[in-house]
């Protein structure tokens, strides 16, 4: 992520919409834009989180269809990780196509083989339907981009697994328990050398954005056609 955002941030310029930003990863990526306005949604967050998120937030948005900005305001918009929770995803392209100016820019990464992350997480879109639904909503298409290629992807749902089994376990039923014990210790014993190779995997990968058919991560960039 931050590797593309360091590529692409030269052409982030005036007025932009983070939609869904959270506490702000990527904000310095838009150090050169005229303004960096946010979006999050409240029901995403516990109660602790919202006080550390609230004065980060421009605009607090229960639903992603709908954003509180005149038609033509923004010279851009960002979005990352949020397509997936997004109940219509062609109405929330058309949302972002209303308040984009002609020639704005929309810059959207979305989980692709990737878990599900909360019981909103409904769709994976594949490279073809990012084209589909920006062509619809009136964009060009600049670019789709994978994050790396199957190694990255297998590291990642890896990592991802190791984080998540815990609380999976948690849940087990006292007789799986110790069944679904034995395959993650053996996995941990590889977590070291597996961390070290990972690191050196996206090393590797990191320039590879063509294999958007095993990508845990898709990027687009598209542009709001000027007629
Ligand atoms: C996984 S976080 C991504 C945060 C940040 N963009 C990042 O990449 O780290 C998902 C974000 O989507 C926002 N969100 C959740 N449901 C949404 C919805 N229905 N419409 C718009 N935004 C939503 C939340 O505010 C949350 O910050």
């Amino acid at each position: 992520m931050h590797h593309k955002l360091n590529c692409i941030s030269p052409e982030i310029r005036g007025r932009w919409l983070d939609i869904g930003a959270g506490d702000q990863p990527y904000k310095k990526y838009f150090a050169k834009a005229d303004e960096y306005l946010t979006t999050n949604t409240k029901r995403h967050y516990k109660i602790k989180e919202i006080e550390d998120i609230e004065k980060q937030t421009t605009y607090w948005i229960e639903d992603g269809k709908t954003l509180p900005l005149p038609d033509k305001s923004l010279d851009g918009v960002a979005c990352f990780q949020v397509l997936s929770v997004i109940d219509k995803p062609q109405e929330f392209f058309n949302e972002i196509s209303r308040v984009l100016k002609p020639g704005g820019m929309l810059l959207l990464t979305t989980d692709f083989l990737y878990p599900v992350w909360s019981s909103e997480d409904r769709y994976r879109h594949t490279a073809f339907n990012l084209r589909h639904l920006s062509e619809a909503s009136g964009f060009d298409v600049q670019a789709i981009e994978s994050f790396g290629g199957f190694g990255s992807a297998v590291y990642k749902l890896y990592m991802r697994f190791m984080r998540s089994f815990p609380e999976l376990w948690k849940n087990k039923k006292t007789s799986a328990k110790a069944f679904s014990l034995i395959p993650y210790l053996i996995l941990l014993i590889f977590l070291p050398i597996a961390s070290l190779l990972g690191t050196l995997i996206f090393e590797i990968e990191k320039n590879n954005s063509r294999t958007t058919d095993f990508t845990f991560n898709l990027l687009l960039k598209a542009k709001k056609r000027s007629i």
